[in-house]
């Protein structure tokens, strides 16, 4: 099959990009101008068909995503198309890896992807790195969460709004996978006049103006009898009693709202505060996917274990960006690490098992069980067990 040409795109390919998002995601015409005005043409590829139509496309967000108290550049792909009669002949594959070179000219060192399909993003070099569900609990579940001691909960107003972003931004370098919002995103989250939103803040009584946590949340139609429902944007908070104290006022209407949507990991906080925990919950699940673009600048990029200190030799399979593959030596020591080229590559491993490792997910034993790594040597697959302890990375932002 001929390899298509790929270009950057320009403004002038605005509606062609927005034709084919709208025909691969059923957007209707009412989303266009919103969803064009986030669009950056020059983080875009695309690929022209024989009628000089845009026929595919990808377009790329920058994120800093947090990995052991460090903020990560992240290029994120969002969204990737295909017009229908173009699919199946290799495009879709070409507009993603015509990415790779450009994401690691901006410094964005690794790529990131809510996938449609794990096999298509898994032949680009991504791989699952973490999980995304969507549970609709009984509010029952959660009706008795209770914090130990008394916390004021107040409603919150517009006012506070700046208070929840930096109470956010405060809060995601201690978790691994979060990312940094930006006021455009928060927008989407949480309107700045707070309209369709229930806000309850916490307030710090050490500092005026910064709050401890919030809670918010959306009503949405639910079944008959019942009034309504819960949609949570997000509840929030880094001491227990103020998110028992938040929880406990987003479950009260449960005499009328009878469910309460969340989003959140596989292994959610809700689980270590809950009382029940109903088997039925999940309304789907996915995993985002992951890929490093510029190997040595993500292993320097991240934060690792400060108690880590050890050496690993690996052999990197990756097909789409040479300049990662091959040998290289891993070192990590005081909480930081470098890979330089050379070793003996005793750990073959795949750019996307690497990918998924070093984002705390998938551990060496596991990616060895799988088929993406591979060693004869059982202390260098230990050593590089004992250079990353991290927990499983944890991204609610839907990108
Ligand atoms: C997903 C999509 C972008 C794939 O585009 P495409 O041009 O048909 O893909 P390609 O022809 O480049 O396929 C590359 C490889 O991925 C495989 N593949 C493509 N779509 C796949 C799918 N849905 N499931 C599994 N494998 C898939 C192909 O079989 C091919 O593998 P091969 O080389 O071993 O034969 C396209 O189907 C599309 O636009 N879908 C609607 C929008 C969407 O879902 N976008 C992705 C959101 S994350």
């Amino acid at each position: 099959m001929a390899h298509p040409t790929v270009r950057r795109a320009t403004p002038a390919d605005t509606d062609g990009i927005w034709e084919v998002f709208r025909t691969c995601f059923g957007a209707s015409p009412a989303e266009r101008d919103a969803w064009v005005a986030q669009l950056d043409p020059d983080r875009a590829k695309v690929i022209d068909g024989p009628h000089g139509e845009v026929a595919a496309m990808t377009h790329v967000r920058p994120f800093d995503q947090w990995f052991g108290g460090r903020p990560v550049r992240l290029g994120g792909y969002s969204p990737v198309g295909v017009l229908p009669h173009h699919r199946n002949r290799g495009w879709g594959r070409a507009v993603c890896e015509a990415q790779l070179p450009d994401l690691r000219d901006r410094g964005e060192v690794i790529a990131g992807l809510f996938p449609a399909s794990l096999a298509f993003y898994r032949s680009l070099g991504f791989e699952c790195a973490g999980s995304y569900v969507h549970r609709r609990f009984p509010v029952g579940d959660l009706a008795s969460i209770r914090p130990s001691r008394p916390v004021a909960v107040r409603r919150g107003t517009p006012d506070d709004v700046s208070g929840v972003h930096r109470c956010h931004a405060a809060a995601v370098p201690g978790r691994d996978g979060a990312v940094s919002r930006s006021d455009r995103w928060w927008s989407h989250l949480l309107p700045p006049d707070l309209d369709g939103v229930e806000l309850y803040v916490v307030d710090d009584p050490a500092e005026p103006a910064q709050l401890l946590g919030y809670a918010a949340y959306r009503h949405r139609r639910a079944r008959p009898p019942f009034d309504y429902a819960i949609a949570v944007i997000e509840v929030l908070a880094e001491d227990p009693d103020v998110l028992r104290a938040l929880w406990q006022v987003v479950a009260s209407s449960g005499t009328q709202a009878p469910e309460l949507d969340v989003v959140g990991p596989a292994e959610d906080d809700l689980f270590l505060l809950a009382d029940q925990a109903s088997p039925d919950v999940v309304r789907s699940e996915i995993r985002w996917m992951l890929r490093l673009v510029d190997l040595p600048g993500a292993v320097a990029a991240r934060g690792w274990p400060a108690s880590a200190r050890g050496r690993v030799e690996l052999a990197v399979h990756d097909r789409q960006a040479p300049w990662n593959d091959g040998r290289w030596v891993l070192e990590v020591e005081d909480g930081s690490a470098r890979a330089t080229r050379g070793g003996d590559g005793r750990i073959e491993v795949t750019v996307g098992g690497l990918s998924s490792w070093w984002a705390g997910y998938a551990t060496p034993a596991r990616l060895a069980r799988t088929g993406s790594l591979r060693t004869t040597d059982p202390t260098a697959l230990r050593t590089l067990d004992e250079l990353l302890t991290a927990a499983a990375p944890v991204l609610p932002d839907f990108y």
